[in-house]
């Protein structure tokens, strides 16, 4: 992994930054092209003391010249930009579309024009949700049955990479990962929501009953796996990323309230919640060797709130904008 140029879409959002700073630490002689349209849930500053190996282009994945350059010069490519918020996705699908499935329709056939390693960063959301009482869990040959335009269009380009490794041969591994909190998380998904709300003197905001189960893992579990599976994956294979985090809406709000001494209050359910994730990362964990660091969600919670109280400047200026637009819709 040293000494290579490493091509990161969407590196200044939430899981693509703390990938950054990870991979720039452990190598310090990879070389980062970071490409990100720094939408809404970009932002430069996450990428503030990654070092002077870090390069942010700024510009769309669904841009042909711009990827064929870039994918030119990189070794290795991973693919984490994508519109990500489900809410927005029932709002209004078209960017979930073209950055979702027409980028890395673009990245693919970029790859497949240089050659090059890629690798396609993926969620739980593909395989739709589990009944709550139900103690199955995904693995990597559960069917795809994804719920919103946001699943659908992750489901869509999995299909994708799997048809360009299948019919051209493309050098590609796929990741699905569980839910994923952590620092430089957007204020406006659930984890950072809530230690927002408490640190601006708001209650925490549970939708409906609070019973539909995630399945949580920290984003540097997450990247570390990333990383194994850059290192030691299996060419063509899909790996499920997950760290037995499996907690309701309810427990995790209940456990922040806890630890942040606040309260929380009901609001609308989500059209359409999906009840349960739950995955099972037995293939990752047996082949690669794998294991997650924080297996205890109250540590991660610890450190993630800590993060949020110490960075106020990070994510104060968007959060009343943020709160009115969930309280336009009762949440
Ligand atoms: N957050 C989770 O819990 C989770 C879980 C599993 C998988 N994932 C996947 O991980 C990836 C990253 O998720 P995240 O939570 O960090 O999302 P995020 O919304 O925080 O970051 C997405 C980044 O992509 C950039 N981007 C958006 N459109 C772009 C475009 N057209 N061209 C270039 N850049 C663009 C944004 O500016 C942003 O920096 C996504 O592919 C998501 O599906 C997320």
């Amino acid at each position: 992994m040293s000494a290579m140029t490493m091509l990161v879409t969407g590196g200044a959002g939430f899981i693509g930054s703390n990938f950054v700073h990870m991979v720039a630490q452990r190598y310090p002689d990879t070389r980062l092209l970071v490409l990100d349209a720094l939408t809404y849930a970009g932002n430069a500053d996450n990428l503030k003391g990654a070092g002077n190996q870090v390069e942010l282009v700024k510009g769309s994945v669904a841009d042909a010249g711009l990827v064929d350059k870039l994918c030119q010069e990189a070794d290795t490519i991973v693919h984490f930009a994508a519109e990500s918020h489900n809410d927005n996705s029932l709002r209004d699908p078209s960017p979930f579309v073209e950055t979702n499935l027409v980028g890395t329709f673009t990245l693919l056939e970029a790859v497949r024009r240089h050659d090059k390693r890629f690798h396609h960063i993926s969620t739980d959301e593909v395989f739709g949700d589990l009944a709550i009482d139900d103690p199955a869990k995904f693995t990597e040959t559960t069917a795809y049955n994804p719920s919103s335009p946001y699943s659908a269009t992750k489901a869509g380009s999995d299909h994708l990479v799997r048809a360009w490794v299948r019919s051209f041969g493309v050098r590609a591994t796929i990741s699905n990962c569980s839910n994923n909190y952590g620092p430089y998380q957007h204020i406006e998904k659930f984890i950072p929501r809530q230690i927002t709300n408490l640190l601006t003197g708001r209650p925490a905001k549970l939708y409906g009953t609070g019973e539909q189960v995630r399945d949580w893992i920290h984003v540097d579990d997450h990247n570390d796996a990333v990383l194994a599976i850059l290192e030691r994956g299996r060419i063509g294979e899909t790996y499920n990323i997950g760290a037995d985090g499996e907690h309701s809406n309810k427990d995790v709000i209940e456990l922040i309230c806890e630890l942040m001494g606040g309260t929380y209050e009901h609001v609308a359910d989500r059209p359409g919640h999906d009840q349960r994730y739950a995955m099972d990362a037995t293939k990752l964990t047996d082949e690669l060797g794998w294991k997650p660091r924080y297996t205890d969600l109250r540590e991660g919670l610890e450190q993630t709130i800590t993060w949020y109280r110490e960075n106020e400047a990070w994510w104060r200026d968007a959060k009343d904008a943020v709160e009115q637009g969930y309280a336009a819709h009762g949440q």
